[in-house]
């Protein structure tokens, strides 16, 4: 497995995860996350193998974040990738962006019906900051879960050889 920044041409290949992750009504569309990940102040990071996109996040931070620090917009892994570690893997990559913009927290909402993902948060250190009812449609709810960054983790990673690439 490959962890890399984003090039231009994956979009069709990062659009097609996006819409086997998840139903339309609850997608980003194609112009949004175009967006999302042209905004100076975004970092996207991609798992791949043998060529097949297996999976990325998006992070965001600054003034255009949706709260003050970082905001991850989207963390998505392919069916066949999952339960091997690969979105912890998006997930630390994001965290060092945010570090590397100078930005000691990040947050996130997710549907408090998504168990893997409310799973994967928790075991990566967030911690539930509230609860916003009708957040993706009336009856779906959204958790905000927000993680304190520690500059050390970066470091280790850093030595690992993930820093050098972060935004
Ligand atoms: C949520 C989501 C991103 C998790 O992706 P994932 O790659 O399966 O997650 P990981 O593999 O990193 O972690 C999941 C599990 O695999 C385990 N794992 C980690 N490394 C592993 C390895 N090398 N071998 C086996 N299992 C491993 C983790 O401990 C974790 O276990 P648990 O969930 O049983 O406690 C994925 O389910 C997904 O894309 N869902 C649809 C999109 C979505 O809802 N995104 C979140 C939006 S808020």
């Amino acid at each position: 497995m490959i962890l890399r920044r984003y090039f231009a041409d994956d979009f069709p290949a990062l659009y097609a995860v996006e819409m086997h992750c998840f139903d339309p009504r609850f997608r980003f569309g194609k112009r949004f996350m175009e967006r999302l990940i042209g905004n100076p102040q975004s970092a996207t990071w991609i798992a791949e193998e043998d060529g097949v996109i297996a999976g990325f996040s998006i992070v965001t931070w600054g003034s255009d974040a949706r709260c003050d620090g970082g905001y991850l917009q989207t963390i998505e892994v392919e069916p066949q990738f999952r339960s091997r570690g690969v979105a912890i893997k998006l997930l630390s990559l994001a965290e060092i962006s945010v570090l590397t913009a100078n930005t000691l927290s990040i947050s996130l909402h997710v549907d408090s019906e998504n168990r893997p993902a409310i799973r994967l948060y928790e075991k990566c250190g967030y911690r539930r900051r509230g609860r916003r009812e009708d957040y993706y449609a009336r009856g779906r709810d959204a958790l905000r879960y927000v993680k304190l960054l520690d500059p050390v983790d970066e470091l280790s990673l850093q030595s690992l050889g993930f820093g050098s690439t972060a935004a």
